[in-house]
């Protein structure tokens, strides 16, 4: 049966591309389900940075991860430009980089003005490497090591301290003479509605100091000399829809600066996180960078102004927001199953090893046909993964045209928490990724080869042939 919209018009694979309806106001990328760039050619190809994707597919090889520098950087300035229309203080926006951390897309954010919140030891020397001032870099994580700390405190970058344990260590490995830079995460108690395993500031989560230790720590902090507590920090939760979370976040954060003057703290930032929503599917209905944005610093001004205190320097750090939907991932597809009366599977070239959202949080994604934009949409089918696992299905009834092997299906919105939590399972290699801009394509990871997954491996003498 041929998909039709109410007017009669048939659906095909054009209709995710960017509407721009009114050319004065920037398209907000996470309220799109296809990168700003992308367009239709030739009737039928999908093209994305002038680039047109079957060509990239035979040029850089299958499944290819395709990010539009267009899209980043216009999220990057819309976040940036945001800040500083609606708010009257200083602002800073972190690029929350366990959503995609590598050195092109650390330096694309970097070049925006963005700095970097970095969770490990890997993510900080990535950031690092990438040329980000450490000025510019926060390291996060509950439970860092001891070498982590060592290499923070020896590149100079601020420390968001999590708990008790790392405040301690802190104070055993920093110099009075240096005091360090840090900040303080603490759990606001706040719930919000996404999926359990991404809700990070209600009461029982792993994360911060409990809002009720508040007074223990800003005095134990407060009579550190090796310490410098510039700030406070919270996260909610991820891929949110409601401003209302968010807004509550901001008031319970002013009280908290309120009371940290009470213990002689001159806390000057204030970090209220990530956590704004992307449209994965045509009913997913997140606010625009700048709606989210003006927001927050609309309740943060008026309790600052209630309070009778300074405006902070203002920090967030999205990551999902900044970079999903820059990215799609083409596949090729290849075998398919026809279930009679029960199903029909369509297999691509890769999975869960590039794309562990759907197995892991149960995400829902749309595809399109890059060789068939035009085609009416005329199947239902679900797409397969080719790993060992039965639960390895990317999309479970996708609207398709009439697909065959050969063909180039590209998942969208794929740029956040893809590439950074890829895995080698059933060793298959991860796949490259390159940047458009402009007609031009250049890579960013180079797919990895056979060689490169045995390279950690050994195998001890006895054991060989
Ligand atoms: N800041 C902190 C302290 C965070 O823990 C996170 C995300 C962010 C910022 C960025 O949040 P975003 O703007 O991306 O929502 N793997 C999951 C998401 C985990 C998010 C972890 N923390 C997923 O694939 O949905």
């Amino acid at each position: 049966m041929v998909s039709t919209h109410p007017t009669g018009v048939q659906h095909s694979g054009s209709q995710y591309l960017p509407q721009r309806h009114d050319t004065s106001t920037n398209l907000s990328p996470n309220q799109q389900l296809l990168p700003l760039t992308a367009r239709v050619h030739h009737h039928d190809l999908l093209e994305i940075g002038g680039c047109d994707v079957t060509t990239l597919v035979e040029q850089f090889g299958s499944p290819l991860y395709i990010l539009d520098e267009e899209t980043l950087r216009s999220a990057c300035q819309q976040y940036r430009d945001a800040f500083k229309r609606y708010y009257k203080g200083e602002s800073q926006v972190l690029y929350a980089s366990k959503a995609w951390n590598c050195l092109a897309v650390c330096a694309i954010a970097a070049s925006e003005g963005l700095g970097i919140d970095v969770v490990s030891g890997g993510e900080l020397y990535t950031a690092l490497q990438a040329g980000v001032s450490p000025n510019k870099i926060y390291l996060h994580g509950n439970n860092k090591s001891r070498e982590e700390l060592i290499l923070a405190i020896a590149s100079g970058v601020t420390v968001v301290v999590d708990n008790w344990y790392e405040l301690h260590t802190l104070v055993e490995i920093a110099q009075p003479s240096l005091p360090i830079r840090i900040m303080l995460r603490l759990t606001p108690g706040i719930e919000c509605h996404t999926h359990e395993y991404i809700r990070t500031g209600h009461l029982d989560s792993k994360f911060g100091f409990d809002p009720n230790d508040l007074d223990e720590v800003f005095t134990f902090v407060s009579q550190q000399s090796a310490l410098n507590c510039v700030g406070v920090h919270a996260h909610i939760g991820s891929q949110i829809f409601e401003r209302q979370p968010h807004q509550d976040l901001a008031a319970v954060m002013v009280q908290w600066l309120r009371d940290a003057t009470k213990f002689g703290l001159n806390i000057t930032e204030l970090n209220v996180g990530g956590g704004l929503g992307i449209k994965y599917i045509e009913s997913d209905d997140p606010p625009s960078i700048e709606e989210w944005v003006k927001a927050i610093c609309q309740v943060i001004q008026e309790a600052c102004a209630a309070e009778n205190l300074p405006l902070p320097k203002l920090l967030s750090e999205p990551g999902r927001s900044l970079i999903a939907t820059a990215c799609v991932t083409a596949y090729t597809i290849g075998s398919s199953k026809v279930i009679p009366e029960i199903r029909t599977y369509v297999a691509i070239d890769g999975g869960m090893s590039d794309n562990p959202r759907p197995i892991t949080y149960q995400s829902v994604y749309r595809a399109v046909v890059a060789n068939k934009m035009s085609f009416p949409l005329t199947e239902t089918v679900t797409i397969a993964g080719k790993h060992c696992e039965s639960g390895d299905i990317l999309i479970k009834n996708a609207l398709l045209p009439k697909t065959q092997s050969g063909d180039i299906l590209v998942v969208m919105g794929t740029g956040a928490y893809n590439y950074s939590m890829a895995s080698n399972y059933n060793r298959l290699p991860r796949p490259a990724a390159v940047v458009v801009a402009n007609s031009e394509a250049n890579l960013i990871l180079q797919r990895e080869t056979y060689e490169d997954l045995i390279r950690q491996d050994r195998l001890p003498e006895r054991l060989k042939k």
